[in-house]
């Protein structure tokens, strides 16, 4: 009797250890894993991006492994492939060159991981799941509608000279920002009442390979010397706030930002800190805001949707074709800010404290 009592509690022992023990692996079996890459620390709206999705991320009881590749094609290749052999159940990506990453997908398609597009379209290939981005054309016009707005070109005014630029042509989304401002700007080309003295008005002429405002900053001080030593700079259309920054340093290098010679409008995008600040000081003159904890929120969304085998909200079947396929999107809307409005779109919001500018 006794011994069968032994038998019995060793027995039952046996039986919760192992259930315990099944659960514990169970559980951990169960806490997936995100592996998000992001293209460079070196622009802060990335940091802010990957900083809000492993916050949400975590939120919902995933584990993440964030990565950022400081802009170069093959680090991101690497982490991308890390994070496959580590076995992450899922991939957020942020591409540096969409066009680069055919080989890691065909690796994350052969595993079954499922791959996010998030904000920059991932380029030909079949196993780009869902995009997360904002409605990229409207950002252009958006800059665009601000130029017209500011010169009066709808009443006819000018001309003004203007110079271009474009962002990184391995970025899909350079093409709709470009795409999107000409369809405002161009006419105004056409007709004379906006003129580009250096006569460089396409895209691959004003493109700035990896968004890089030192590249801006250097051909910005080339088409001053070459082609405005006489004449006055109105306006630059620039889609990106470290483009924006490169070429104001460039025209107050000339003299540009006295009394007696305003810097001209310049655009931007991103709502980056070092931008308001530039727009609250009077260089920039405007920005773009495109609200990094909303994105984060749909690309976490869509994440967690597809882990748990549902579908991902999406508002957009027709726009994003990456030579593949239609990418499923969600696109968000951008928001133009200026001297006007930051107070209220960006610190009234929440989106920062008033200290940080
Ligand atoms: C684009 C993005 C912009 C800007 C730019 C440079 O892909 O949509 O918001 O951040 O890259 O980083």
């Amino acid at each position: 009797m006794k011994k069968l009592g032994i038998l019995v509690v060793a027995i039952l022992g046996l039986i919760v250890m192992t259930a315990c023990g099944d659960a514990g692996s169970a559980g951990d079996d169960e806490t997936k894993t995100v592996g998000i890459a992001m293209p460079t620390q070196s622009s802060e709206r990335w940091v802010d991006d990957g900083d809000n999705m492993v916050a949400m991320f975590e939120e919902l009881g995933y584990e993440t492994d964030l990565q950022y590749a400081e802009d170069v094609v093959e680090n991101q290749l690497s982490q991308i492939e890390n994070m496959i052999t580590r076995g992450v159940d899922i991939l957020v990506i942020a591409s540096i060159d969409g066009e680069a990453l055919t080989d890691v997908l065909d690796q994350a398609e052969n595993l079954d991981i499922p791959v996010i597009s998030y904000d920059r379209l991932i380029m030909n290939h079949d196993h780009v799941s869902y995009y997360a981005t904002f409605d990229n054309f409207g950002v252009g016009v958006i800059q665009g509608e601000y130029i017209e707005d500011s010169l009066g070109l709808a009443d006819g005014e000018g001309p003004y000279n203007i110079e271009l630029f474009a962002g990184s042509p391995d970025d899909n989304n350079a093409y709709f920002f470009w795409d999107g401002a000409m369809s405002i700007l161009q006419p105004y080309i056409d007709n004379g009442q906006l003129v580009v003295r250096s006569g460089q008005t396409d895209f691959e002429q004003a493109a700035t390979l990896r968004w890089s405002g030192a590249e801006a900053q250097e051909r910005m001080d080339n088409i001053l010397s070459a082609h405005y030593s006489d004449e006055t700079l109105d306006v630059v259309y620039s889609p990106f706030d470290g483009i924006s920054l490169g070429v104001i340093s460039s025209l107050q290098a000339v003299g540009y930002g006295s009394e007696n010679r305003p810097l001209p409008i310049v655009t931007g995008q991103d709502a980056e800190r070092s931008s308001v600040r530039s727009i609250i000081a009077g260089e920039q003159t405007q920005t773009v805001f495109k609200d990094t904890r909303a994105l984060a929120e749909q690309a976490v969304n869509m994440a967690d949707s597809v882990l748990n085998g549902e579908e991902p909200e999406v508002n957009d079947t027709e726009t994003y074709d990456n030579n593949v396929k239609i990418v499923p999107s969600y696109l968000l809307n951008p928001v133009s800010v200026d001297i006007d409005n930051y107070q209220e779109v960006l610190i009234d919001s929440g989106y920062y404290d008033e200290d940080e500018l």
